[in-house]
């Protein structure tokens, strides 16, 4: 198949090129293709003319977000109607990488594709009307807090700080699904290929809150686990400007339902990504 990528030099995207080896894939950073710029989406879907279009480009700085609803909204709900209209004109699938974020997190068992949205933060509004910009032919997948070997990470964050000895604060009050991108890069790839629709929910199995990630990483890094200090998100100082859900586990129900493989439990790939940041 012929798939462009857009966003493919974020943490995601870079992960999709490699899992899409072997079919014919452009990857277009935000230089070569800003989703706010109607012309030049059309103008390089046009040029491409993709049998599929990877659409992870997003502003994702969740606080970021919301101190410019503006430019949240711009790149992440107007650029991808950009994205599907140019999808549209040259007969091509869209498959858009949405977030627990559109959920409030407020309740106390992990979510299906089909519960109910409520985002807390201009992030998840704004990733909620990029999927509100979709044709019922188009892919979803909502995935939840990545991790990889390039950008910036939790992970990455808190083998950095331990390292150089300092205690951690880590709340411990916020739950979800750790996923990273190596499996989720290749679960896209199977449900672009064979031509899914619809909502789909994928992360790693296995649930922690952030302190238990921490921990997670530490014992994995052979580091001691308990540099790290729980707190509640009430305590952290300065307080975050973006509300995040408390629990935003997702079930992958449809994944699960169709009998489609689901992620392994996400201390294998964590074990791999330690190894691989340490390296
Ligand atoms: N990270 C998470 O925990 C998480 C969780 C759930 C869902 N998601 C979703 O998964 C997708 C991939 O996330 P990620 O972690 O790979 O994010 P990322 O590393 O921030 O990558 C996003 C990419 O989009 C680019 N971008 C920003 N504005 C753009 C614009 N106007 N036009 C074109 N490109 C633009 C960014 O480029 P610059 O940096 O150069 O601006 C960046 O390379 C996103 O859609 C995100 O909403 C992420």
């Amino acid at each position: 198949m012929r798939i462009l990528i857009t966003g493919g030099a974020g943490a995601l995207g870079r992960e999709l090129v490699s899992a899409f080896h072997g079919h014919q894939v452009t990857a277009c950073d935000h230089r070569a293709l800003d989703v706010t710029d109607r012309d030049r989406v059309l103008q390089v879907l046009g040029r491409v003319e993709p049998d599929a279009v990877v659409h992870t480009a997003a502003w994702t700085n969740v606080d970021g977000c919301e101190r410019d609803p503006d430019r949240a909204y711009l790149v992440n709900a107007l650029g991808t109607r950009h994205v599907v209209e140019g999808a549209r004109l040259v007969g091509a699938i869209v498959c858009y990488l949405s977030t627990d974020y559109v959920f409030d997190g407020r309740g106390d068992r992990p979510y299906t594709e089909w519960d109910a949205t409520n985002p807390l933060s201009v992030y998840g509004r704004s990733k909620l009307g990029g999927e509100g910009e979709l044709d019922p032919g188009d892919l979803v997948v909502r995935t939840s807090w990545l991790a990889g070997p390039t950008g910036r990470s939790f992970v990455r964050t808190v083998l950095e700080r331990a390292g150089t000895g300092q205690q951690l604060e880590v709340v411990d009050d916020q739950k979800g699904c750790p996923t990273f991108v190596s499996d989720l890069a290749e679960m896209v790839r199977r449900l672009v290929v064979t031509r899914r629709r619809g909502l789909y929910h994928v992360t790693n199995q296995g649930v922690a809150s952030w302190y238990e990630l921490a921990r997670d990483v530490l014992a994995v890094a052979a580091m001691d686990p308990d540099v790290v200090r729980p707190i509640a998100t009430s305590e952290q100082d300065p307080p975050r400007p973006a509300p995040r859900p408390a629990y935003s586990v997702l079930d992958n129900a449809a994944m699960r339902l169709a009998r489609l493989p689901l992620l392994d439990d996400y201390h294998e790939p964590l074990a791999r990504l330690v190894k691989e940041l340490l390296a």
